[in-house]
């Protein structure tokens, strides 16, 4: 499998386990059936509300010997109500308690939005704090202090536009390491992509199969299927492989990090079995033409009459 590599000569790998929308009952299980087949990338957030079950796997693996927790690469996500800078640091050390871990590989500023402190979601335009009350950067410095502390080895951010990634860039002398971003077939993301490679930034995708598992509230009458388009789905009979692997593969083959979650145990199995082959030429053509600035996680919901926040994503 591809890895990606940070500066400091650390690496990870291109294909991760997602624990968005797992089930507090399932993602145990989800989590200890990734790591004991191979996985050794797993992809977390306070905001899941899952962090505690995930570190209960973690402790029964690393328990168990065959693991170690310096082999794997661990993401989490700073929520945005914990983005004043008294709040930062505690927060990422609600999360280390949580995932029983002394430390992250990798620990992101989830949204370029900051709540009130005591708002888990935003209902209302009071709810939220403006950028100019609580600025994205006076949330970066601390992310740079949690680094210089020890208790993450790198710092990124997620959902961030290529204005929003240079505010960080101009002010500080820390890039962030890592932009995650949705990333797919419909929502290619070239512009950024390209943005990034020049400034060495890694970029991991999510949603990498469309997350039809999102809450109805989440989701548009007329989404178009990613696991049922007929061009993945012809690419993937060719290679003998599924749909969802086609599209794991494209991000792989990209260059980018991909995190697909799973609860299911075959198609765990199945989403890293993703690197084992290659698509060509002809297939890459095909899947770039499916691109149509698409996206399933619209960040509408941060959008309120009344609020600051208007087109998140600067598109
Ligand atoms: P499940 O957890 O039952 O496997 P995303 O990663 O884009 O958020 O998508 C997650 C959704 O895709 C979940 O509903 C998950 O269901 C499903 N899924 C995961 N892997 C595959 C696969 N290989 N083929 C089809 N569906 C998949």
């Amino acid at each position: 499998m591809k890895t990606l590599k940070f500066k400091n000569g650390d690496y990870m790998d291109a294909i991760g386990l997602g624990t968005w929308k797992s089930e507090k009952g399932e993602v145990a299980n989800a989590v200890k059936i990734a790591l004991n087949n191979g996985y050794k990338h797993i992809d977390c957030a306070a905001t899941y509300g899952n962090e505690a079950e995930v570190g209960e796997a973690f402790d029964e693996v690393f328990g168990k010997g065959d693991i170690k927790r310096e082999d794997l690469w661990i993401t989490s996500k700073l929520w945005n109500n914990d983005h004043k800078k008294e709040d930062v640091i505690p927060a990422l050390k609600q999360t280390l308690k949580d995932l029983q871990l002394e430390y992250l590989d990798l620990y992101l500023i989830h949204w370029p939005v900051a709540f009130k402190p005591d708002v888990s979601f935003p209902e209302k335009a009071e709810d939220f704090l403006s950028l100019e009350e609580v600025p994205l950067i006076e949330t970066w410095k601390e992310m740079i202090k949690a680094k210089e502390q020890g208790l993450v080895k790198h710092i990124g951010v997620s959902n961030f536009s290529i204005e929003k990634l240079e505010e960080l860039m101009n002010d500080t002398d820390h890039a962030p390491e890592m932009n995650q971003v949705e990333l797919h077939p419909y929502l290619q993301q070239d512009k950024l992509l390209e943005f990034c490679s020049r400034n060495g930034i890694n970029v991991t995708g999510y949603s990498p199969l469309g997350s039809g598992d999102r809450s109805d509230e989440m989701k548009a009458d007329d989404e178009p299927s990613l696991l049922e388009n007929p061009v993945i789905n012809k690419i993937a009979k060719k290679h003998g492989a599924s749909a969802g692997q086609i599209l794991i593969k494209w991000s792989e083959q990209r260059g980018t990090a991909v995190i697909p979650k799973s609860t299911n145990e075959g198609r765990i199995k199945e989403n890293l079995q993703s690197a084992g082959f290659q698509l060509d030429e002809d297939d890459l053509k095909q899947i770039a033409d499916l691109d149509d600035h698409f996206r399933y996680v619209t960040g509408k919901f941060f959008e309120m009459e009344g609020n600051s926040y208007e087109n998140i994503y600067n598109d």
